[in-house]
């Protein structure tokens, strides 16, 4: 595999997932069929979404309008904690496959629930999937000691971890664990929520390669080994940016500069209540 194929294509358990995708989280149902038909349009061939996000049905509308074959598009949805009992958990996949029109191709456990015993919500998931309510299965929001413990209790393959990651936050230890088990890391808020935009080394990198400071972000993390990235946005201009990253590329200098920008407290996404004990 050359370098620019590994770009296009995290591979994982026999799946090949296209490596850059379009995140909806904070998109009204409007807004998010909108930019869903705008990202098909423009390249995109993997779409996130999550019945937390309440845009399932618009993003199933656009990618059932978009002319694009559904076999060529890659869509991500996630189970909110609250439905993770056996039983609820199937129910919850089944309202997913009637909202978005279609079986997604990953189904993931969208934060950890320590209520609920991990066995039993594995369980359901495992049974979502050979119900055929889903192609794939996976987690998100889990750190090492989770990822470890979710392998060991699934049967069936776990695909993909969905975390997030961006220059100011190191994902060593997560993204070690994931590849011993043959899985793979979905960045989430990539271009760390637009923070990524200000950065002054991002910038320096990107005035060297023609590319803006968030362009560099999510070429950084698509060239590291079974990384992918599903970077947001609610216009057109800047989902047309963020998928301009394949024609150029970071450096071993460079990637070092950008590693060296993770701090202790780079984390952005942490909300009280739920998140779980991350690694340090
Ligand atoms: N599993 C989870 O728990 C979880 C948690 C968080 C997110 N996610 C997923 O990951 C996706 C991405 O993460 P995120 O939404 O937190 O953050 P993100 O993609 O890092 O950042 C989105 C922000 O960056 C801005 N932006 C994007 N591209 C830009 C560009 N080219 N120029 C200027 N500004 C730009 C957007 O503003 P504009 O709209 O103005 O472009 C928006 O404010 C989500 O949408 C969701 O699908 C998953």
């Amino acid at each position: 595999m050359t370098m620019e194929d590994a770009m296009l294509y995290v591979e994982t358990h026999g799946a090949r997932i296209p490596a850059l995708g379009f995140g909806t989280f904070r998109l009204d149902g409007r807004t998010a069929g909108r930019m869903v038909a705008c990202a098909l349009e423009i390249g995109y061939r993997h779409i996130d979404t999550a019945q937390m996000y309440g845009n399932e049905a618009e993003v199933g509308a656009a990618i059932a309008s978009s002319g694009v074959p559904r076999d060529e598009i890659w869509l991500t949805t996630k189970i909110w904690p609250d439905s993770f009992r056996d039983g609820v958990l199937q129910r919850a996949a089944e309202t997913s496959v009637r909202r978005l029109r279609t079986e997604p191709d990953l189904l993931l456990l969208h934060w950890p629930n320590p209520e609920v015993p991990l066995r039993e919500t594995i369980r359901a998931l495992n049974d979502a999937k050979r119900q055929g309510l889903t192609r794939h299965i996976g987690i998100s929001n889990c750190p090492s000691a989770l990822i470890r413990e979710s392998v060991a209790l699934s049967e069936e393959p776990l695909l993909v971890n969905q975390v997030e990651y961006q220059p100011y936050l190191s994902q060593r230890a997560v993204l070690e664990e994931l590849l011993r088990h043959g899985m793979v890391l979905t960045a989430y808020s990539p271009v760390a929520q637009g923070k990524a935009f200000s950065d002054p080394t991002l910038t320096r990198i990107g005035e060297r390669h023609g590319k803006n400071p968030g362009q560099v972000a999510l070429r950084w993390l698509l060239q590291q080994d079974g990384v992918g990235a599903i970077p947001r946005s609610s216009r057109e201009a800047h989902a047309k940016a963020n998928f301009d990253i394949f024609d150029f590329a970071l450096s071993a200098e460079d990637m070092a500069d950008i590693f060296a920008l993770a701090r202790p407290d780079g984390r952005l996404v942490n909300p009280t209540g739920f998140a779980p004990d991350w690694d340090r």
